[in-house]
């Protein structure tokens, strides 16, 4: 049996219904993760934990500590007296307990956790995601409809990523559960496009048929304003977290999710059309 934290999260939502798709029986874990008594009692008979509770949407570095770090270390206390078989858990791209960005560093401490615990397990490094809901393209199109006639380039948009699909993790995700050979790995998984922060602005433009005109802006000024604009206007998702991501590349092997589970990712220009869906421009201009 399959036990799914942060089942109604982004991640989660593609995860259990991939699952569905292939008949996995699964249980969604529905306390606090912070909860021994609650964890314990929901990871009775559980085989395998999918561990998709975060924090980093709710912008704060102090709930990172207390949500992911902490969760994660009480989650593994208790996976281990209920003996546990696999643990997945998804990471990203430049986790590193070492780094200098809060998110990232977290991402480090919460990996390095994980493969002390004894526990078998994989761990997920991917890529910034896309799809219908996600806290990237659909933050950079409310962002591009906020900041009318212009749109925001920081450092000239030369930021190099390789979005992945969410259902696409969630397909590997799903396969991992039966996969021997990822036991006690940690694998990266991104999409298989390298394309700089101006060229998926573009995209998103066009296919929403929005115009703006492209405003460089120098890396230095991003911190300065992204913490005066949010000072007043509380946004979660345009965190600290989010201005990061501007000084760290996101980039793996080109044919990461073909190397590891045979197939190839969608591409970001063929499947971002869920930003034109009726009410979505009006609910991210209301924020
Ligand atoms: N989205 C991405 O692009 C991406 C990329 C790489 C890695 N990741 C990582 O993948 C994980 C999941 O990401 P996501 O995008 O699915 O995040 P998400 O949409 O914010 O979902 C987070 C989930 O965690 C749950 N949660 C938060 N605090 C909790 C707590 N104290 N106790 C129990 N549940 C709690 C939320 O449930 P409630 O809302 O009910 O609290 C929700 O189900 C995170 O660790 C994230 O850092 C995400």
């Amino acid at each position: 049996m399959i036990l799914i934290t942060g089942a109604t999260g982004f991640i989660g939502h593609s995860v259990t219904q991939r699952l569905r798709q292939t008949q996995q029986e699964w249980l969604a874990y529905d306390g606090r993760i912070n909860n021994p008594q609650h964890l314990r009692k929901a990871l009775e008979g559980i085989h395998t934990v999918i561990h998709l509770v975060g924090s980093e949407a709710r912008g704060r570095t102090r709930l990172l500590q207390h949500v992911d770090v902490e969760g994660t270390e009480r989650l593994i206390e208790e996976s281990r007296r209920a003996q546990v078989q696999r643990l997945i858990i998804v990471s990203r791209i430049g986790a590193d307990p070492n780094s200098l960005h809060p998110l990232l560093r977290t991402k480090g401490e919460v990996e390095r956790a994980v493969r002390q615990s004894g526990i078998p397990y994989t761990i997920i490094r991917a890529a910034t995601l896309f799809g219908r809901g996600d806290r990237f393209t659909e933050l950079i199109f409310g962002l591009a409809l906020w900041s009318w006639p212009l749109v925001w380039l920081p450092d000239g948009g030369q930021l190099a990523m390789q979005p992945l699909w969410i259902e696409d993790l969630a397909r590997c995700i799903a396969a991992a559960v039966t996969r021997d050979d990822l036991l006690d790995k940690t694998i990266t998984l991104a999409g298989e496009e390298r394309l700089h922060y101006r060229d998926i602005v573009q995209i998103l433009l066009q296919t929403t048929g929005v115009r703006r005109f492209p405003l460089k802006m120098p890396l230095v000024l991003l911190r300065p304003l992204t913490a005066l604009i949010f000072s007043w206007w509380y946004w979660p998702a345009v965190s600290s977290f989010f201005a990061d991501r501007f000084f760290v590349p996101e980039v793996a092997e080109l044919d990461s999710i073909l190397h590891y589970f045979g197939f190839r990712p969608a591409r970001f220009v063929d499947n971002v059309a869920y930003l034109n869906r009726p009410g979505l421009r009006w609910r991210l201009f209301r924020h």
